[in-house]
């Protein structure tokens, strides 16, 4: 349905007359069909009644409904609250009929907060709020992760904080103050305590600091302290503003915004849509350009912006993009070295591409005037040949100022017209589609966040605009040197929003030893009757390893944060190489320990010395 007009756009451009490309009405068609159905795909994909998901809890997102090649059937913190926010977006502008989505979400985030988890628990340290991911009923998952990821608390309490706002407005602030805020406290404490120590970042791959996690934990921090004075409670962690605000300008190596540092090791250039999702995310259409958050229209976001798009023009890269000419958008991708499914574009970072470019039209729109300078001289150039460096007010109709402006607007338009043509006709949209024609559309199916970039795109090109938080003077000017530091959070269920009233202070880590002779391919996993490790379920079982495996010493360990104190009941178990049955082991007397009590979360506090016990495997030679 989409593809045909289309071509006739993908023609206009190859014509070579983008620059003077009217407001497309095919792009204007797609997208008000599209907005309806991505908004529906989204819901969709959210407990309890989301068509496309059973099993899953209330208020709990699924990534998307594929359980195989790849497995999404998970709830991640990250899409579920950049999901939320769009869905709070909606309501603000009008769909009220979500409220009952965005209520349900509050409760299930303030159970999920209690959930003791690979990564940690909540009581304590708060280290439990970094995990990255659950089983769709809120469940703990077990399995190796990259992990833990900073950003999803600060994400978190971003939504919660827009419909908070909006409840103040209504009159509720005694049900913000006593029964939301406690949730989004957890979160900030977590940002506040644990913004200055390394994570992975929002593609799970890269263990560092992170540019999109650096830039929301601002933005939670900022917004949380405004929150917090409004219902006159203190806000731990949010006095860390200034040193996450000084880091976050830390990023940026002269030419482009390098996503990823204080890594180990590293074979990457450092562009990546991470630089571009992160402005997007932060937008304030009312922020001056020059605001140290790194909005959409600041010059040094404007240039990364271009290094960005053009490193996916090469068509060596992305044979999808050959013969665009510069002045039109192209199919863009995570990061040039990707590998996953093989390195492609995808539909969410394309969708981004060009909200990023709705918005700061919309910034320069509403301050009346665009400052180019030396930085961002080559991004302009590309959408006015004749600019130069300095200011250019609005006056005239025939202005270089409404020109620049527009332009940047047709360019928007032009990402969107890549994302229609690889959009199948029922407008499902994927995670990615394929970089050689035809663009099939490929990896997991009906992407919760790709449905929900599209509804924030069109939110932007129809001219909505989410509240204002950069704080319109500045009391916080960046500071002059940078410090590395953290505030020690404060953590308590959240029990007046339905949290259960969790107790257990903290976990203790175990490590798990057990000598177990196998052949190449198999595998052991540990199992046992707590959540931690599993409750016998072997798809949520704790995956051991085999790194100081030797002939002399057959050994497999894995170490478990576990709920501190508590008995459990545990065995290992074999997994084999060719689907064959899983094999357990045959013991005359249960595996039993006590977990040690607390105190220090990072040492290990007990480790077994286990003998596989029972049938060994053989392989399936498949
Ligand atoms: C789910 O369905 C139940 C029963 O019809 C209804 O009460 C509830 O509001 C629905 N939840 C959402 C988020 O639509
Ligand atoms: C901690 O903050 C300091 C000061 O901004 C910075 O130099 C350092 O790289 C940061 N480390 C991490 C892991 O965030
Ligand atoms: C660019 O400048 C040239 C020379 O001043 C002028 O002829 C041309 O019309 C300008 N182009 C635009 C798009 O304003
Ligand atoms: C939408 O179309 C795609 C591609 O033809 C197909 O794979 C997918 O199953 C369809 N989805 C729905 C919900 O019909
Ligand atoms: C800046 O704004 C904040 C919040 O609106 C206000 O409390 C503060 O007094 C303002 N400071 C200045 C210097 O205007
Ligand atoms: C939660 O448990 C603690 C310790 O048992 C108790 O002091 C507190 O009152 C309980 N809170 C609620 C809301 O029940
Ligand atoms: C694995 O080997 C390393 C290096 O010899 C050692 O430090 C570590 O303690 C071993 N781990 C276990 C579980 O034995
Ligand atoms: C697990 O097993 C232990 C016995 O070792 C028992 O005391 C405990 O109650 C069991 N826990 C659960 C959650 O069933
Ligand atoms: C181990 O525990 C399970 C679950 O409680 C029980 O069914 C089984 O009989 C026990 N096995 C032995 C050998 O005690
Ligand atoms: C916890 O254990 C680690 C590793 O043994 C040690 O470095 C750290 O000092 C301990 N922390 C406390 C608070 O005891
Ligand atoms: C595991 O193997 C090592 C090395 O052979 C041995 O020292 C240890 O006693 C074994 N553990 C058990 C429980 O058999």
């Amino acid at each position: 349905m989409y593809s045909t007009r289309l071509l006739s756009s993908l023609a206009a451009f190859a014509a070579g007359v983008a620059a003077d490309w009217p407001q497309d009405v095919s792009v204007d068609s797609f997208v008000a069909t599209e907005h309806g159905i991505a908004l529906q795909g989204a819901l969709a994909n959210i407990g309890p009644n989301g068509s496309q998901v059973p099993g899953a809890g209330a208020g709990f997102v699924v990534a998307s409904p594929s359980k195989v090649n790849p497995n999404y059937f998970y709830t991640w913190s990250r899409d579920s609250a950049l999901t939320l926010k769009t869905l709070v977006d909606e309501f603000l502008f009008g769909s009220k009929a979500l409220q009952t989505y965005i209520e349900d979400y509050i409760h299930a985030q303030a159970v999920l907060q209690t959930v003791t988890n690979p990564s940690g628990s909540l009581l304590g340290s708060g280290l439990g709020l970094g995990e990255p991911k659950f089983n769709v009923d809120g469940t703990r998952f077990n399995g190796n992760w990259g992990r833990p990821q900073r950003d999803g608390p600060a994400l978190r309490a971003i939504a919660i904080i827009e419909y908070s706002n909006w409840l103040i407005s209504q009159g509720q602030s005694d049900k913000v103050k006593n029964v939301i805020w406690p949730i989004i406290q957890n979160d900030l404490s977590y940002v506040g305590q644990y913004w200055n120590s390394t994570g992975f970042d929002l593609w799970e791959e890269t263990s560092g600091s992170s540019f999109f996690t650096t830039q929301n934990q601002y933005r939670s921090l900022v917004e949380g302290s405004t929150l917090a004075s409004v219902l006159g409670v203190p806000c731990t962690g949010c006095s860390e503003a200034p040193n996450v605000l000084c880091f976050l300008q830390s990023y940026w190596n002269g030419e482009y915004m390098v996503a990823n540092t204080n890594l180990q090791t590293t074979s990457r250039s450092g562009i990546d849509a991470n630089t571009v999702l992160g402005p997007i995310s932060v937008f304030d259409v009312d922020a001056a350009c020059d605001s140290p958050s790194l909005q959409p229209c600041h010059s040094r976001v404007l240039a990364n912006f271009k290094v960005f798009v053009d490193t996916f023009r090469d068509p060596s890269l992305y044979p999808i993009n050959a013969g665009l000419p510069a002045t039109s958008g192209v199919a863009v991708g995570r990061y040039p070295e990707d590998v996953y499914y093989n390195g492609n574009p995808w539909y969410l970072i394309t969708l981004g591409a060009a909200e990023f470019l709705y918005d700061a039209a919309a910034q320069w729109s509403r301050q009346g005037f665009v400052t180019v300078d030396p930085t961002s001289l080559g991004f302009f150039n590309d959408l006015y040949p004749n600019v130069t460096v300095g200011t250019y007010k609005r006056c005239k109709k025939s202005d270089p100022f409404r020109k620049i402006v527009d332009a940047a607007r047709t360019y928007a338009d032009s990402f969107v017209a890549i994302v229609q043509t690889y959009t199948p006709s029922n407008g499902t949209l994927s995670e990615q589609f394929l970089k050689t024609a035809p663009g099939t559309p490929l990896s997991a199916n009906a992407l919760t966040w790709s449905f929900a970039s599209f509804v924030t795109m069109a939110q932007r090109r129809a001219g909505q605009f989410p509240p204002s938080w950069v704080p319109t003077n500045t009391t916080v000017p960046v500071p002059g040197s940078c410090v590395a530091s953290s505030t020690p959070g404060v953590y308590a269920p959240a029990t007046a929003a339905g949290a259960p009233n969790v107790t257990q202070g903290c976990t203790s880590n175990v490590m798990f030893v057990v000598n177990a002779t196998t052949y190449y391919g198999e595998n052991v996993y540990l199992t046992g009757n707590t959540t931690d490790l599993g409750s016998w379920n072997l798809d949520n079982a704790q995956p051991m390893l085999a790194s100081n495996y030797t002939g002399e010493r057959p050994e497999w360990f894995v170490t478990v944060a576990m709920t501190a104190g508590e008995p459990v009941t545990y065995g290992y178990v074999r997994q084999e190489n060719c689907g064959q049955p899983w094999i357990w082991e045959q013991l005359a007397q249960n595996r039993t320990l006590v977990v040690p009590a607390c105190g220090n979360s990072t040492a290990v506090r007990l480790q077994t010395d286990d003998a596989w016990t029972g049938p060994t495997g053989q392989s399936g030679n498949c």
